[in-house]
């Protein structure tokens, strides 16, 4: 089913010739999970992955999220595998900043020798020359942006920058004492935090960014490991025919035009649903109800 003609709406990351469908695809979900340990370890259904990597890019999407923390390593590999040789327009953004212990925990890993070690990876696993993005990810605390100077790994990854190694540079889990900071040190082109409908406490930063040409990408998008799950969001739906699924992405597309959605999935089902949700337009009243759903205090 071709959803091309539904993806147009593209934004440009600023200072670059990339311009991505504003409907991307996150690649977090389609590494394995071992127990109690999340996205780790290879999927059980590999080349499942594979075909929906195909299919998403066969689809439209030319923005795709990922990092070789996923898994670690799997992630990556298996975006090699699908697409490289790779179109000459997608962009591949991925992350550094965090690496995984041999009990899944997340750990910070902003070293020097650790960021160097982890675009490296990066390029090796994707089977690529140079990285479209890399993310710097702060890790002052696991659950919430947190103040902290992200100066020391920001300059290691300008000096990467520099050496060919990574083209832009973008910020995930930051807050707007850091972006503005970051922004003295080297462009930034994107900013990827947590925010969905109930999740709202980076709306001023959001309406911020806008008027800097800065792209948002939203994390857990749909919430998360739990999806969104609310009486107005299914009232909302079924009212438009839609799924509660294509009403949170349609929301967040209509909310900025900076907005690019990066939904996870493991489900080719639920990919070409998330995709459709790019034609999925919602009227003032709706997007009126949808606005109690908010559950987070503004920063
Ligand atoms: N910077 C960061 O710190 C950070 C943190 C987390 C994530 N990320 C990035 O953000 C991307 C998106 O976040 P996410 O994948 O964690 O969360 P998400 O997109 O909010 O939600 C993913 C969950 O929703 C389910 N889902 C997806 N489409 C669905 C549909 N149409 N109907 C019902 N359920 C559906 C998925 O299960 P199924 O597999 O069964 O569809 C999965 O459980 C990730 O892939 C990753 O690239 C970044």
């Amino acid at each position: 089913m071709p959803y091309h003609a539904n993806l147009t709406a593209t934004f440009t990351l600023p200072g670059s010739s990339l311009t991505v469908n504003r409907m991307g695809y996150g690649a977090m979900q389609l590494a394995g999970k071992d127990g109690s340990k999340m996205v780790w370890g290879p999927p059980k259904d590999v080349e499942g992955a594979i075909s929906l990597l195909r299919d998403a890019v066969a689809s439209g999407v030319n923005h795709i999220d990922t990092s070789d923390f996923y898994g670690p390593h799997v992630t990556n590999q298996l975006i090699r595998r699908a697409l490289a040789p790779y179109p000459g327009d997608l962009v591949i953004v991925t992350k550094v900043g965090a690496g995984r212990g041999e009990d899944g925990s997340w750990n910070p890993a902003l070293s020097r020798i650790e960021l160097i070690a982890a675009v490296h990876d990066n390029l090796r696993n994707l089977g690529l020359d140079t990285l479209d993005v890399v993310n710097l990810r702060s890790m002052f605390d696991r659950y919430r942006p947190s103040e902290g100077s992200l100066e020391e790994p920001l300059t290691v990854l300008a000096e990467l920058q520099q050496q060919g190694l990574i083209r832009h540079i973008g910020l995930s889990h930051v807050t707007p004492t850091q972006i503005a900071e970051a922004r003295r040190i080297v462009p930034i082109v994107c900013v990827q935090n947590h925010y969905n409908l109930a999740h709202r406490a980076d709306d001023a930063l959001i309406t911020d960014l806008a008027r800097n040409g800065i792209a948002y990408v939203p994390f857990f998008p749909l919430g998360g490991f739990t999806p969104l799950q609310s009486d107005t969001l299914s009232t909302a739906a079924s009212h438009l025919n839609a799924t509660p699924m294509q009403v949170a992405l349609a929301w967040l597309l209509q909310r900025s035009p900076n907005m690019l959605v990066i939904p996870g999935t493991s489900s080719i089902t639920h990919l070409h649903e998330n995709l459709q949700a790019a034609t999925l337009h919602l009227p003032a009243e709706v997007l009126a109800d949808l606005d109690a759903i908010n559950q987070t205090p503004q920063r």
